[in-house]
């Protein structure tokens, strides 16, 4: 979840307002209140969504937006200010954006190409080596296209191989050094400070050897990151008795355990595809996978799975797989990273808060963990070798995660012991108060109490009082439960504000094409007032700019517009939105799509509210009922224009 999610989810709008000093009631699904940026004692027009953390102001002001444009306009500060304060008032930490320098980046693409000569140097050792090449092909029935797509290679036995092949082509020590090929010997190090570059050296005995190859003797598994550039190695022993079994890169400036998935460069389509990603805890199960046609899998490296790994991943799909080992360390593993993985997933669940039920089938919006569990003390690639379609199998019984972890706390547990009914009970309540949706809950609260054999008022009698943030989100969340549909409509409203703007901050110069493609249909060009959130409103506004100006090229110039604060926001949007290489008749396509699906949403909500807002007004013997009616009647006419355009649109689509 982006920083600006964050502070949304843990801020409510309700309270900021009220704190702000306009008096709010409750009217309906929503709030309504004197605006306070205009001066008017009779109507009050100021509406606050809370379910969206949205307001609006239907009178003079006709503006609106979200927490953050609420603090900018009340107290005149700009988008920068209003990040850092609500970040406090949210208690979040606001991180700033390290923009890749050209020194730096130049810098990481010549630590790359040496790590991707670095495989072509193992490749002719692993070809040239018989013995570990019978091993892969037997012992691991790998055939020789899955050996050469995952790029597998051998580390020759010697102190010095790749030190002297690499010297010979230009390559320094230090280069060597900083890409994890060697290692500096103990007592005479050479310390390099990977910001200065300043390399200070510290005299010990005089050894001709100060640095020998990190890597002797092992099976070489290249490790790259999810857009296939090289980041380090994981490498496999072949003589038993060295240890560890596996080796992998030091952490260097383009590896980094905790980011990275092994496979995911391969594996990112299929689990696009599949909606599904598979989690697996070996480089060599996630081969044989993948060499089985179950491309969907990747791998952490050794590590328990971080909270980085899950939001990498839950770029490409929310519906994951943990495949783990029966053995007990393997379940304790999963227990560790199921906290990981709650905790990264939640806070996402808790923008749809009470919308999960009804947002199941909509999988992308949220997050699925499921545990399916190893049988028989055997690995995923000694299972797809007895039989391929048991994995499949085992895939599709995968299990959610409440349930997988009742089950293994109560594995061979003396459940008639009062004492251990309570430690399960600690384990797993926290979990299902996790869980932002109430008939979920209640159906894991009931279950959890017949597996303990326990009336299950006990077990709600246990629960304790969260922290301040969790009543603010709980509140949220009630909230937004009265409020049904809209929820989702509301939702998924942001996610094609998202694509919008990530797609134009790809490709500006089509916001000319679809500002007359909109024309054609009758519509007004795109509008920053199109958006609700402010980061999209400010992103819009600089791509409009961009198509306004013609010193430089328009999507340099966003991206050099785009301030500090919004850098990393844009960049994810970006990412996001233009994966696949789309045509731009199908991107103008999709944009025209989303603006009018935007367009008649927001329409829509303003008519209802209005006709509220006229009603309780008429009701008050308020003379300004009238006014609203105008208004009222406007909407009603954008209404129906969209939904000719929409029409216009789908007909379109037929021919
Ligand atoms: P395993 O020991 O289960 O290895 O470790 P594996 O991948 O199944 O390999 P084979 O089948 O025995 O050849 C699982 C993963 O844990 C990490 C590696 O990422 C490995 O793939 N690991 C294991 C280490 O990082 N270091 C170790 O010493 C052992
Ligand atoms: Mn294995």
């Amino acid at each position: 979840m982006s920083t600006i999610d964050e502070i949304k989810s843990r801020i409510d709008i309700v309270d900021l307002v009220s704190e702000a000093g306009v008096k709010l009631r409750h009217a309906g699904k929503n709030y309504t209140g004197f605006c306070p940026f205009h001066e008017n004692k009779h109507t009050p027009a100021f509406v606050v969504w809370p379910e969206t953390g949205t307001w609006r102001c239907f009178g003079a002001c006709n503006e609106g937006g979200d927490i953050f444009k609420f603090v900018m306009k009340k107290e005149g500060i700009d988008f920068k200010e209003a990040l850092q304060k609500l970040a406090a008032r949210a208690g979040v930490e606001v991180k700033e954006y390290q923009r890749e320098t050209p020194q730096q980046k130049e810098a990481y693409d010549h630590l790359r190409k040496l790590l991707e000569d670095a495989v072509i140097f193992y490749r002719s050792h692993l070809l040239a080596n018989k013995e570990i090449l019978a091993y892969l092909r037997e012992k691991r029935g790998l055939t020789d296209a899955t050996i050469e797509t995952f790029g597998l290679g051998y580390a020759p036995t010697g102190w010095d191989n790749a030190l002297k092949h690499f010297t010979a082509r230009g390559y320094s020590e230090q280069d060597l050094v900083e890409a994890g090929l060697l290692t500096v010997r103990e007592g005479e190090s050479t310390q390099v400070d990977t910001y200065t570059g300043i390399q200070t050296e510290h005299a010990g005995r005089n050894t001709p050897t100060r640095v020998y190859d990190r890597f002797r003797n092992r099976i070489m598994i290249p490790i790259r990151d999810e857009q296939g550039r090289m980041a380090g190695f994981g490498a496999r022993i072949v003589d038993p008795n060295d240890i560890p079994k596996f080796l992998n890169s030091p952490e260097t400036p383009v590896f980094s355990k905790g980011r990275l998935l092994y496979g995911l460069d391969r594996a990112r389509r299929a689990i696009r595809a599949a909606d599904q990603a598979v989690i697996v805890e070996g480089y060599l199960d996630v081969i044989a996978l993948h060499q089985a046609g179950y491309e969907n899998v990747v791998s952490p490296m050794g590590t328990a799975l971080t909270e980085d790994q899950l939001r990498l991943l839950k770029r490409f799909t929310r519906r994951i797989v943990l495949a783990l080992d029966p053995d007990l360390a393997g379940q304790k593993a999963v227990l560790r990273g199921l906290e990981a993985a709650r905790s990264a997933m939640d806070k996402e669940g808790e923008l749809a808060f009470d919308a999960r039920g009804l947002l199941r089938n909509e999988s992308r919006l949220q997050a699925d963990l499921r545990v399916a569990a190893m049988p028989d003390d055997l690995d995923p690639d000694e299972i797809v070798a007895r039989d391929k379609e048991e994995w499949a199998r085992l895939i599709t019984n995968a299990k959610p995660i409440v349930t997988h972890v009742m089950e293994t706390l109560a594995a061979g547990q003396n459940l008639n012991d009062p004492k251990v009914k309570n430690q399960i009970a600690a384990q797993v309540l926290p979990l299902i108060e996790d869980l932002p949706n109430p008939l979920e809950r209640d159906t894991y609260r009931q279950a959890l109490a017949r597996m303990l054999r326990v009336n299950e008022s006990a077990l709600t009698g246990a629960q304790a009082q969260g922290p301040r943030v969790r009543r603010t989100r709980e509140k949220v969340r009630e909230r937004g439960q009265e409020a049904g549909k809209v929820v989702v409509a509301v939702s998924s409203s942001k996610k094609v504000e998202e694509y919008v703007i990530g797609v134009l901050f790809q490709k500006p110069e089509l916001l000319y094409r679809l500002d007359r493609l909109l024309q054609e249909y009758g519509l007004t060009p795109l509008d920053a007032q199109d958006f609700a959130y402010t980061d999209h409103k400010l992103l819009f506004g600089l791509i409009r700019e961009s198509v306004e100006q013609y010193q430089t090229e328009h999507h340099k110039f966003v991206a050099q517009a785009v301030p500090e604060s919004l850098a990393a926001r844009a960049a994810e949007l970006a990412r996001e939105a233009v994966e696949a290489e789309k045509r731009d008749e199908k991107l103008l396509e999709e944009l025209l799509r989303g603006v009018i699906k935007l367009r008649r949403q927001a329409a829509g909500e303003n008519l209802s509210q209005l006709r509220f807002l006229q009603e309780e007004a008429h009701q008050a013997g308020d003379l300004r009922a009238s006014s609203y009616m105008e208004l009222a009647l406007r909407h009603t006419r954008l209404l129906r224009e969209l939904d000719a355009a929409y029409r216009k649109m789908t007909q379109k689509r037929l021919e």
